[in-house]
Protein backbone atom coordinates (compact mmCIF):
# COMPACT_ATOMS: atom_id res chain seq x y z
CA UNK A 1 0.00 0.00 0.00
CA UNK A 2 2.69 2.21 0.97
CA UNK A 3 4.54 1.15 -2.49
CA UNK A 4 1.67 2.13 -3.84
CA UNK A 5 1.93 5.71 -3.02
CA UNK A 6 5.42 5.77 -3.75
CA UNK A 7 4.98 4.48 -6.86
CA UNK A 8 2.10 6.86 -8.10
CA UNK A 9 4.10 10.17 -7.10
CA UNK A 10 6.81 10.95 -9.24
CA UNK A 11 8.09 13.67 -7.09
CA UNK A 12 8.38 11.45 -3.83
CA UNK A 13 10.11 8.29 -6.53
CA UNK A 14 12.61 10.62 -7.80
CA UNK A 15 13.84 11.66 -4.43
CA UNK A 16 13.82 8.16 -2.12
CA UNK A 17 16.09 7.22 -6.02
CA UNK A 18 18.48 9.99 -5.48
CA UNK A 19 18.44 8.68 -2.16
CA UNK A 20 18.93 4.99 -2.60
CA UNK A 21 21.73 5.84 -5.33
CA UNK A 22 23.53 8.28 -3.34
CA UNK A 23 23.57 5.49 -0.45
CA UNK A 24 25.41 3.33 -3.10
CA UNK A 25 27.60 5.71 -4.56
CA UNK A 26 28.74 6.34 -0.91
CA UNK A 27 29.51 2.91 -0.17
CA UNK A 28 31.97 2.65 -3.79
CA UNK A 29 33.15 5.90 -3.18
CA UNK A 30 34.30 6.34 0.76
CA UNK A 31 36.00 3.16 1.27
CA UNK A 32 38.16 4.22 -1.71
CA UNK A 33 38.92 7.87 -0.46
CA UNK A 34 40.13 6.75 2.75
CA UNK A 35 42.07 3.43 1.54
CA UNK A 36 45.67 4.46 2.01
CA UNK A 37 46.69 1.93 -0.92
CA UNK A 38 44.46 4.20 -3.07
CA UNK A 39 46.08 7.34 -2.73
CA UNK A 40 49.70 6.79 -1.85
CA UNK A 41 52.16 6.05 -4.41
CA UNK A 42 53.42 2.51 -4.60
CA UNK A 43 56.78 2.15 -3.48
CA UNK A 44 59.63 3.14 -6.33
CA UNK A 45 56.95 4.95 -8.10
CA UNK A 46 57.93 8.37 -8.82
CA UNK A 47 56.05 11.66 -10.75
CA UNK A 48 57.09 11.93 -14.26
CA UNK A 49 60.41 13.51 -15.52
CA UNK A 50 59.13 16.46 -17.79
CA UNK A 51 60.27 14.68 -20.54
CA UNK A 52 57.85 12.07 -19.67
CA UNK A 53 55.39 15.05 -18.78
CA UNK A 54 55.22 16.26 -22.76
CA UNK A 55 55.48 12.39 -23.77
CA UNK A 56 52.66 11.57 -21.83
CA UNK A 57 50.88 14.60 -23.61
CA UNK A 58 51.77 13.57 -26.85
CA UNK A 59 50.70 10.06 -26.26
CA UNK A 60 46.92 11.57 -24.86
CA UNK A 61 47.13 13.84 -28.26
CA UNK A 62 47.44 11.23 -30.54
CA UNK A 63 44.73 9.13 -29.33
CA UNK A 64 47.07 6.13 -28.18
CA UNK A 65 44.60 5.01 -25.71
CA UNK A 66 42.02 4.51 -28.67
CA UNK A 67 43.94 1.09 -29.27
CA UNK A 68 46.07 0.53 -26.06
CA UNK A 69 44.92 0.46 -22.38
CA UNK A 70 47.09 0.66 -19.36
CA UNK A 71 45.62 -1.62 -17.01
CA UNK A 72 46.88 -5.20 -16.41
CA UNK A 73 43.62 -6.86 -15.00
CA UNK A 74 44.06 -9.53 -11.78
CA UNK A 75 43.60 -12.94 -14.49
CA UNK A 76 46.84 -14.99 -15.01
CA UNK A 77 46.18 -14.54 -18.82
CA UNK A 78 47.27 -11.24 -18.38
CA UNK A 79 49.71 -11.64 -15.81
CA UNK A 80 51.95 -14.10 -17.38
CA UNK A 81 51.51 -12.06 -21.01
CA UNK A 82 51.96 -8.72 -19.50
CA UNK A 83 53.49 -8.92 -16.38
CA UNK A 84 52.14 -8.40 -12.40
CA UNK A 85 48.60 -6.65 -12.42
CA UNK A 86 48.44 -3.23 -11.90
CA UNK A 87 48.19 -1.29 -8.47
CA UNK A 88 46.48 1.70 -7.74
CA UNK A 89 49.48 3.35 -6.35
CA UNK A 90 50.86 3.04 -9.38
CA UNK A 91 48.57 5.83 -11.20
CA UNK A 92 48.56 8.23 -8.11
CA UNK A 93 50.67 10.95 -10.51
CA UNK A 94 48.59 9.92 -13.48
CA UNK A 95 46.58 12.85 -14.55
CA UNK A 96 44.41 12.28 -15.89
CA UNK A 97 44.54 8.43 -15.99
CA UNK A 98 45.14 6.42 -18.89
CA UNK A 99 43.61 3.26 -18.11
CA UNK A 100 41.85 2.75 -21.22
CA UNK A 101 38.88 0.45 -22.16
CA UNK A 102 40.02 -0.69 -25.81
CA UNK A 103 42.84 -3.53 -26.75
CA UNK A 104 43.47 -2.88 -30.21
CA UNK A 105 46.77 -3.26 -29.53
CA UNK A 106 47.91 -4.76 -26.46
CA UNK A 107 48.30 -3.22 -22.87
CA UNK A 108 51.35 -0.73 -22.13
CA UNK A 109 51.27 -0.77 -18.71
CA UNK A 110 54.17 -2.51 -17.92
CA UNK A 111 56.12 -1.46 -21.51
CA UNK A 112 58.58 -0.01 -20.34
CA UNK A 113 62.10 -1.71 -20.96
CA UNK A 114 60.63 -4.12 -23.30
CA UNK A 115 62.21 -3.22 -25.90
CA UNK A 116 65.37 -0.56 -26.83
CA UNK A 117 65.00 2.92 -27.61
CA UNK A 118 65.76 2.34 -31.10
CA UNK A 119 63.09 -0.30 -31.35
CA UNK A 120 60.64 2.42 -30.29
CA UNK A 121 61.28 4.77 -32.51
CA UNK A 122 61.45 2.59 -35.42
CA UNK A 123 58.20 1.16 -34.26
CA UNK A 124 57.09 4.47 -34.22
CA UNK A 125 58.05 5.50 -37.29
CA UNK A 126 56.12 2.65 -39.00
CA UNK A 127 55.39 0.12 -37.26
CA UNK A 128 55.25 -2.34 -40.48
CA UNK A 129 59.22 -2.35 -40.71
CA UNK A 130 59.14 -4.20 -37.63
CA UNK A 131 55.82 -6.30 -37.16
CA UNK A 132 54.89 -6.79 -41.23
CA UNK A 133 51.29 -7.42 -39.89
CA UNK A 134 50.43 -4.73 -37.80
CA UNK A 135 47.98 -2.05 -38.10
CA UNK A 136 49.02 0.28 -36.13
CA UNK A 137 49.09 3.67 -37.95
CA UNK A 138 52.99 5.04 -38.35
CA UNK A 139 53.67 8.88 -36.69
CA UNK A 140 56.40 9.52 -38.26
CA UNK A 141 55.97 13.32 -37.93
CA UNK A 142 57.20 13.29 -34.24
CA UNK A 143 60.90 12.83 -34.88
CA UNK A 144 60.53 16.26 -36.72
CA UNK A 145 58.53 18.03 -34.68
CA UNK A 146 60.48 20.18 -31.73
CA UNK A 147 58.68 20.11 -28.17
CA UNK A 148 58.46 23.82 -26.58
CA UNK A 149 60.18 24.54 -23.81
CA UNK A 150 58.27 26.99 -22.55
CA UNK A 151 54.95 25.13 -21.70
CA UNK A 152 56.57 22.39 -19.50
CA UNK A 153 57.52 24.14 -16.32
CA UNK A 154 53.51 25.52 -17.01
CA UNK A 155 52.33 21.59 -16.94
CA UNK A 156 54.22 21.19 -14.26
CA UNK A 157 52.98 23.36 -11.87
CA UNK A 158 49.48 22.94 -12.93
CA UNK A 159 50.21 19.06 -11.72
CA UNK A 160 51.78 20.49 -8.38
CA UNK A 161 48.85 22.47 -7.86
CA UNK A 162 46.39 18.68 -7.74
CA UNK A 163 49.58 16.90 -5.63
CA UNK A 164 51.89 16.13 -7.87
CA UNK A 165 55.21 16.53 -5.56
CA UNK A 166 57.25 18.75 -7.50
CA UNK A 167 59.95 21.30 -6.03
CA UNK A 168 61.16 24.20 -7.45
CA UNK A 169 64.11 23.42 -8.66
CA UNK A 170 62.17 20.70 -10.65
CA UNK A 171 60.30 23.28 -12.08
CA UNK A 172 62.68 25.47 -13.05
CA UNK A 173 65.30 22.52 -14.47
CA UNK A 174 62.65 21.70 -16.57
CA UNK A 175 62.92 23.87 -19.89
CA UNK A 176 66.80 22.82 -19.87
CA UNK A 177 65.71 19.02 -19.95
CA UNK A 178 63.32 19.89 -23.15
CA UNK A 179 65.22 22.40 -24.87
CA UNK A 180 66.08 20.85 -28.66
CA UNK A 181 64.76 17.94 -27.74
CA UNK A 182 61.95 16.04 -30.38
CA UNK A 183 58.19 14.87 -30.01
CA UNK A 184 59.43 11.35 -30.72
CA UNK A 185 62.34 11.89 -27.51
CA UNK A 186 59.57 12.59 -25.20
CA UNK A 187 57.48 9.83 -26.64
CA UNK A 188 59.96 7.39 -25.89
CA UNK A 189 60.42 8.44 -22.57
CA UNK A 190 57.23 8.04 -21.43
CA UNK A 191 56.77 4.61 -23.25
CA UNK A 192 60.14 3.19 -21.34
CA UNK A 193 59.12 4.67 -18.14
CA UNK A 194 55.81 2.68 -18.08
CA UNK A 195 55.45 0.40 -15.09
CA UNK A 196 58.95 -0.34 -14.37
CA UNK A 197 58.33 0.86 -10.90
CA UNK A 198 56.97 -2.63 -9.95
CA UNK A 199 59.46 -5.31 -10.19
CA UNK A 200 58.02 -9.34 -10.92
CA UNK A 201 57.66 -8.33 -14.60
C1 LIG B 1 44.70 1.77 -34.59
C2 LIG B 1 45.15 1.24 -33.33
C3 LIG B 1 46.48 1.73 -32.75
C4 LIG B 1 46.86 3.01 -32.42
C5 LIG B 1 46.08 4.31 -32.64
C6 LIG B 1 48.13 2.90 -31.78
N1 LIG B 1 48.52 1.59 -31.72
FE1 LIG B 1 50.22 0.88 -30.86
N2 LIG B 1 49.76 -1.00 -31.46
C7 LIG B 1 48.63 -1.37 -32.16
C8 LIG B 1 48.71 -2.78 -32.49
C9 LIG B 1 47.66 -3.56 -33.25
C10 LIG B 1 49.93 -3.26 -32.00
C11 LIG B 1 50.51 -4.69 -32.09
C12 LIG B 1 51.33 -4.81 -33.39
C13 LIG B 1 52.58 -4.01 -33.34
O1 LIG B 1 53.46 -4.26 -32.48
O2 LIG B 1 52.73 -3.07 -34.16
C14 LIG B 1 50.57 -2.12 -31.34
C15 LIG B 1 51.78 -2.18 -30.67
C16 LIG B 1 52.34 -1.15 -29.94
C17 LIG B 1 53.52 -1.25 -29.09
C18 LIG B 1 54.29 -2.54 -28.81
C19 LIG B 1 53.67 -3.19 -27.59
C20 LIG B 1 54.20 -4.57 -27.27
O3 LIG B 1 54.12 -4.95 -26.09
O4 LIG B 1 54.67 -5.27 -28.17
C21 LIG B 1 53.75 -0.01 -28.57
C22 LIG B 1 54.86 0.38 -27.62
C23 LIG B 1 52.74 0.88 -29.10
N3 LIG B 1 51.90 0.16 -29.92
C24 LIG B 1 52.65 2.22 -28.81
C25 LIG B 1 51.71 3.09 -29.38
C26 LIG B 1 51.72 4.51 -29.19
C27 LIG B 1 52.70 5.26 -28.32
C28 LIG B 1 50.67 5.01 -29.90
C29 LIG B 1 50.27 6.45 -30.09
C30 LIG B 1 51.31 7.35 -30.62
C31 LIG B 1 49.99 3.89 -30.53
N4 LIG B 1 50.66 2.74 -30.19
C32 LIG B 1 48.84 3.99 -31.29
C33 LIG B 1 47.56 -0.53 -32.46
C34 LIG B 1 47.54 0.84 -32.31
Amino acid sequence: MRHETIEKSAGLLGVLTAIAISLGGLAEIVPLIMSREAVEPTPGVVPYTAMQIEGRDIYVREGCYACHSQMIRPFRAETERYGHYSLAGEAVYDRPFQFGSKRTGPDLARVGGRYTDEWQRAHLHNPRDLVPESNMPGFPWLSETPLDPSLTPVKMQRLRAIGVPYTDEDIAGAPALVEGKTEMDALVAYLQGLGTAVKGR
